[in-house]
């Protein structure tokens, strides 16, 4: 994991298993109770095999150790079921763009 400091908060990238997938949680200085979960990829060959879960997984502990209370995140309407079954609730549709926002209590 890296962790980068920037003039806004913090942001750790999650890299698992060699390099197959990453994520970041970024977390403001302005409101350091939320974490949001930002470009949760995992290569092609090596999805549907639990990796994505995995790195999840990895997200919240990282999200609840630097003492956020909320892990949020954008989805695109076709992974809201996939994060849905991975403990978040919608929170928000956005008109426009059709992008959902959704949180998870840590
Ligand atoms: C979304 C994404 C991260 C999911 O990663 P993944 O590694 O495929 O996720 P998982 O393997 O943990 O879960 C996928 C499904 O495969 C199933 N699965 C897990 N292991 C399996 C196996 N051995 N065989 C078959 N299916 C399996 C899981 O049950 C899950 O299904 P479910 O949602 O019905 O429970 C991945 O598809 C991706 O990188 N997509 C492109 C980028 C993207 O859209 N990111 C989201 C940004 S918000």
């Amino acid at each position: 994991m890296h962790e980068n400091k920037w003039n806004w908060g913090r942001e750790y990238i999650i890299i698992i298993d060699g390099g197959i997938g990453f994520c970041r949680v970024c977390i403001e200085d302005e409101l350091r109770d939320v974490a949001y979960l930002m470009t949760v990829s995992i290569v092609e060959p090596e999805r549907r095999n639990g990796n994505g879960t995995k790195l999840v997984e990895y997200a919240k502990k990282q999200a609840k150790r630097a003492g956020a209370k909320t892990l949020s995140l954008w989805c695109a309407p076709e992974l809201v079921e996939w994060y849905t079954r991975r403990g978040f609730s919608e929170v928000v549709r956005e008109t426009e763009t059709g992008m959902v926002g959704m949180s998870l209590e840590l």
